[in-house]
C-alpha cells in the first residue's frame, strides 16, 4: 500500500504479486477495496494494482472540476511515477469503465488488454445529466446518505441483498466514507463524459466484457452491444450478479479474468 504524488495530486494504490500488470479502477462512489477479492485471487501470477481515483478512498482530495479524461491521464502519470513502462491490462467497473475507455483512447500504446465490467459507452441522456446535478447539489447539503439512498435499489441483485448482506454493508461503508465534494465532482464528470460508442471499433487490444446478469444500471443487452462493437472482444454474463459483479460473484469473475490474462499474456 502506498501513496504516489502526481504533481499536486496524491494517489493511493494497493499492489500485490509479480508478473504481467493488471490495474483495477473502481466504480462510483467506491474505492480500491471493491477489488480485494480479485487481488487475492490473481496475485499468485500477476502484479495486481488497485488504485483510488483522485478524490476517492485514501487518495488526496479533489480541488475544482474534474473530467473522466483527467482520471485517465492520472492513471498514465501514475504508471510513469511507479516506473511501469510495459503494457498493462486495465480493468474498470462502471465509472472505472468510463475511465478505462478514455484511457484506451488517450493512451492506447500502454495497453495489452482491457476488461470492461458493468459499464457503458453511451453518454448520459439530458434527463440523466439533470438527475446527476440534482444529486450533486443534494450530497453537498446532506452528505453521502443522499447518494446511498439513490443508488441502493439498483446496485446489487436482489438475491445478493438477501443472501450476502455483508456485500451490501461493504459497499455502503465505502460510499459513506467518500467525501461529498468528490461525489459532486465525479457526478459532474460523469454527466459531461463523451459518447464513446463511435470509438469502440478503434479499440484493437483484446477485450473482455463482463456484465452481471441482473445489472440494472448497465444492462446485459447494452453491454452485449458494447462488446459487439469492439473488434476483439468477448462478452460474458456473470450469473446471479447485479451491477457489482466482481463483489457479488467473485468466483465467476476471477475465473474469467484468469482465463483472459492467461490467454492474452502468453500471446504478448
Ligand atoms: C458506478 O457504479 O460507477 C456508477 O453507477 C456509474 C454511473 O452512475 O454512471
Amino acid at each position: 500500500m502506498r501513496h504516489v504524488a502526481i504533481g499536486p495530486v496524491d494517489l493511493f494504490l494497493k499492489e500485490e504479486g509479480a508478473g504481467p500488470v493488471i490495474l483495477f479502477l473502481h466504480g462510483f462512489p467506491l474505492d480500491h477495496r471493491m477489488w480485494d477479492r480479485q487481488l487475492a485471487a490473481l496475485a499468485d501470477r500477476y502484479r495486481v494494482i488497485a488504485i483510488d481515483l483522485r478524490g476517492f478512498g485514501r487518495s488526496g482530495p479533489i480541488s475544482g472540476p474534474i473530467s473522466i479524461a483527467d482520471f485517465a491521464d492520472d492513471v498514465a502519470k501514475l504508471l510513469d511515477a511507479v516506473g511501469i513502462r510495459e503494457r498493462i491490462f486495465l480493468c474498470g467497473l462502471s465509472m472505472g469503465g468510463y475511465v478505462a475507455l478514455q484511457f484506451a483512447e488517450r493512451h492506447a500504446d500502454r495497453l495489452s488488454g482491457l476488461v470492461l465490467c458493468d459499464t457503458r459507452a453511451a453518454a448520459d441522456s439530458d434527463e440523466a445529466k439533470e438527475g446527476r446535478r440534482t444529486l450533486a447539489a443534494k450530497v453537498l447539503l446532506e452528505g453521502p446518505g443522499a447518494v446511498i439512498e439513490a443508488m441502493r435499489p439498483r446496485l446489487l441483485a436482489p438475491a445478493t441483498r438477501r443472501q450476502q448482506p455483508d456485500i451490501a454493508h461493504e459497499v455502503e461503508e465505502m460510499m459513506r466514507q467518500t467525501r461529498p465534494a468528490t461525489m459532486a465532482a465525479a457526478l459532474e464528470a460523469m454527466a459531461c463524459r463523451p459518447d464513446m460508442r463511435e470509438k469502440l471499433p478503434q479499440i484493437v487490444v483484446p477485450t473482455l466484457v463482463l456484465c452481471g446478469e441482473q445489472d440494472a444500471i448497465s444492462p446485459p443487452e447494452e453491454m452485449r452491444a458494447l462488446a459487439a462493437a469492439i473488434p476483439n472482444a468477448r462478452f460474458d454474463l456473470v450469473s446471479g450478479a447485479g451491477h457489482m459483479s466482481p463483489m457479488e460473484n467473485p468466483d465467476h469473475v476471477n475465473a474469467q479474468l484468469r482465463r483472459f490474462l492467461e490467454q492474452e499474456s502468453s500471446a504478448n
